[in-house]
């Protein structure tokens, strides 16, 4: 949570912007062409009919189609007998050249290190995103765009991404030495961590997007890069959730199986018969479409760990604190949770949880936030389980002093979070008191000071918060919005 998270920013807002514009002038320049085109094709009909003209006043001897024919055999009959003798010798020499014009390029681009997120990014430069309008932005291997060629790589480096290369080549025409992977491969670039389940979550869920759009189709493997360099591991919850909604144990790549001469450093190419390339996480996705990956991903999550709907027996309303220990947690913890279970108590149907995620295994939080409608929560990593509520839940949040005038906009990112899953975020609580610095509370250095301060409390404040946030909650489900779970075995995914 502590990354400049400016950087975040402006990745969603230029990955959304670049694209937009660039298909801007793609759709004016289509549009004169299809005006070049309906021209030439009306010239063309208008051709025809006069031969059809020509053809019913004087008897010809053939159709226009047969003098199309009659060419064709006298060019086959020319042409075919010498390409046998000599063709497949040229065939197999053209393959060997095209083999050899593979061209690695390094998967980290220094020119670009000061527009490291912008645009095409410094990961694979010289490739362009597909993107359409409130889509999941990726690249596709291979495509028509990419000449039917595969992507491969040379890019087991774990420490200089500048030392991992990529090319694309035709699939007969491998580099030499290449191991074909055969199935889907989605590689993933991400700017900061794996192991932040924030910055996880980010990367991971374009490849849901993907998913969704291309019927569900699964990985067989999964590449992770961050700056280009290899990486082999992400926090247990994100590589659990990815488990629950792709339906199997991730295979995380580590090129093991692929040759490598240690003594002069060469490294056989790995290939890739389909491989998707994500390098922008939710940017240029809708918020429509931001939420069906949020809504596919807790239902498989659900789903994956048994858990069944609420019974729903007559109004019942789960509010849950996550509790931290050591950073940010509560000054007095025990007074703190006085204050929810006293304004829990006052609304027939609530119920309060507190717990711990940090001993609580995956589908046990999958099921705790199965019955919670309003997660109470300091700022951090175990926010992220709002998305397994039910759609229109409440998250309130809490904050230690000095986050507000030092942590930028890093510390905005559950209310992101919150507004892409669908949930309602009901503000944040940031405590007036906190451990005294020795510089000018402004200056950024007091950061590692209020980082992970503890919190306290403020009874008048949180008492009348949440009471507005059960009331609220209460109005909405005796009004009948209740979402509903999985109806099948699917979750929507055909
Ligand atoms: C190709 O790979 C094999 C091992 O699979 C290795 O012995 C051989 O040296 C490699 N050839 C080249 C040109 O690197
Ligand atoms: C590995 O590289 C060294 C140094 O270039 C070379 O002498 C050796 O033959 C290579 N080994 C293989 C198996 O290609
Ligand atoms: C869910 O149920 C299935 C079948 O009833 C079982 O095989 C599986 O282990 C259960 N999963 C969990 C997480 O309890
Ligand atoms: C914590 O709060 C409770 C209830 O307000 C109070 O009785 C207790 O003395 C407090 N503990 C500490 C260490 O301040
Ligand atoms: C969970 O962790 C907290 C603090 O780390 C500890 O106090 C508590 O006893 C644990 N609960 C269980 C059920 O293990
Ligand atoms: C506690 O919150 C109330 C209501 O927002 C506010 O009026 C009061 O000044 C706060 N007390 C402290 C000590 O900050
Ligand atoms: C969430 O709330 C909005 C309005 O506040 C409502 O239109 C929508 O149907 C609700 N969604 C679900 C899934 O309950």
């Amino acid at each position: 949570m502590n990354k400049p998270a400016s950087e975040i920013e402006n990745t969603i807002n230029s990955s959304r912007s670049s694209p937009r514009k660039s298909k801007n002038q793609f759709l004016r320049k289509l549009s004169s062409c299809s005006q070049k085109l309906s021209i030439y094709i009306l010239a063309l009909f208008v051709v025809f009919l006069i031969l059809i003209q020509i053809r019913s006043l004087q008897t010809l001897p053939a159709s226009p189609w047969d003098v199309v024919h009659q060419w064709e055999k006298i060019v086959a009959n020319s042409c075919l007998s010498s390409f046998h003798e000599s063709g497949v010798k040229e065939l197999k020499a053209m393959a060997s050249k095209l083999r050899e014009a593979v061209t690695f390029l390094p998967l980290k681009d220094l020119r670009y290190a000061n527009v490291a997120m912008r645009g095409h990014t410094w990961f694979m430069s010289s490739m362009y995103d597909v993107h359409e309008e409130g889509e999941v932005q990726y690249q596709q291997f291979p495509t028509k765009s990419s000449g039917g060629r595969v992507l491969c790589y040379k890019g087991r480096d774990t420490h200089d991404g500048s030392w991992n290369s990529y090319a694309l080549a035709w699939p007969e025409a491998l580099p030499h030495n290449a191991t074909l992977m055969d199935g889907i491969t989605f590689v993933s670039y991400n700017h900061y961590d794996y192991y932040n389940i924030w910055h996880g979550l980010s990367a991971m869920m374009p490849f849901v997007g993907w998913h969704i759009k291309s019927q569900c189709a699964v990985p067989k493997r999964w590449i992770l890069y961050h700056w280009g360099e290899l990486r082999t591991s992400m926090a247990p919850w994100v590589e659990t959730i990815l488990e629950a909604t792709f339906g199997a144990p991730l295979d995380i790549e580590k090129f093991d199986g692929i040759y490598r001469n240690e003594s002069d450093d060469y490294d056989s190419p790995a290939c890739f018969e389909e491989a998707v390339v994500m390098r922008h996480n939710e940017g240029g996705m809708s918020r429509e479409k931001r939420m069906e990956v949020y809504d596919l991903m807790r239902c498989k999550s659900r789903m994956f760990c048994n858990v069944s709907s609420r019974s729903g027996k007559g109004l019942n309303i789960g509010m849950t604190m996550l509790m931290r220990d050591g950073g940010r947690s509560y000054k007095n913890a025990s007074a703190v949770i006085g204050i929810f279970e006293k304004e829990c108590r006052k609304v027939e149907g609530c119920r309060l949880m507190v717990q711990y995620p940090h001993n609580l295994t995956f589908c046990e939080q999958v099921k705790l936030m199965s019955l919670t409608d309003i997660v109470i929560s300091a700022h951090g990593a175990q926010l992220s389980n709002m998305i397994l509520m039910d759609r229109n839940s409440s998250v309130m949040e809490l904050f230690p002093k000095g986050w507000l005038e030092l942590a930028g906009v890093g510390q905005y990112v559950h209310h992101w979070l919150a507004s892409w899953s669908g949930m309602k975020h009901q503000g944040a609580w940031r405590d007036p008191v906190g451990d005294p610095c020795p510089f000018p509370e402004t200056d950024r250095r007091c950061m590692s000071v209020f980082k992970n301060g503890r919190i306290g409390h403020n009874e008048t404040y949180f008492s009348e918060w949440a009471k507005n946030v059960l009331n609220e909650v209460k109005l909405r489900k005796v009004n009948g919005d209740v979402s509903k779970s999985p109806v099948s075995g699917l979750c929507g995914c055909m």
